[in-house]
């Protein structure tokens, strides 16, 4: 791992493709951090009284990433928080550069077959409704991946459970803290 700027790491932002697992190992790091848990897309969802599939349906994609955006510029002010974000946040490198000033980012990373396995019976996301989910994965994981690599921390969940996935990040966590000092 290499946090090369100084940085003063007060929260912790996961990020990473859909169904990889950012909300369930949230939750959990925040627990064993003692921190608070946010999610991006539910604090979206909560403030507009909208689904994310109604926005996308509605207003259209750009709409919801401005949200993202505005968001993100508000989360420098929080302390001691999870903060788990939408997969498609990270694309903004305003939003990731945002997020590199007050928190370490760690990166979950999943093969397309296993991501696949995990979002085939959801039906919330909007960019998965799609004739062929499978091979809109691989495009958009594709993509993507020039962004989640730009995290301080990446994590392949493929093989690990989600209790494991935590201990590491609690670990990686700990010593970017130790580091600052
Ligand atoms: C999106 C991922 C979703 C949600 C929206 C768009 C994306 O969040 O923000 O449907 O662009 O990958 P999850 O990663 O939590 O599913």
């Amino acid at each position: 791992m290499a946090v090369n700027n100084p940085r003063h790491l007060v929260n912790l932002a996961l990020i990473g493709f859909m169904g990889t697992g950012k909300s369930s190992v949230g939750r959990l790091v925040a627990e064993q951090l003692h921190f608070d848990y946010l999610d991006t897309d539910e604090l979206i969802q909560s403030r507009s009284g909208r689904t994310i599939t109604d926005i996308f349906d509605g207003e259209g994609e750009a709409v919801f990433r401005k949200l993202e955006q505005q968001l993100v510029s508000e989360l420098a002010a929080r302390k001691r928080t999870v903060i788990a974000t939408g997969g498609g946040l990270p694309t903004n490198p305003v939003n990731l550069a945002s997020l590199k000033t007050h928190a370490l980012v760690v990166c979950l990373w999943a093969s397309p077959e296993r991501i696949w396995e995990r979002v085939r019976n959801q039906t919330h996301r909007p960019l998965l409704r799609d004739p062929n989910p499978k091979s809109k994965i691989r495009e958009l994981l594709a993509a993507r991946e020039p962004f989640y690599r730009q995290a301080d921390v990446l994590i392949n969940t493929d093989l690990r459970s989600a209790r494991e996935v935590t201990q590491q990040i609690v670990h990686q966590f700990k010593l970017a803290q130790s580091g600052q000092q």
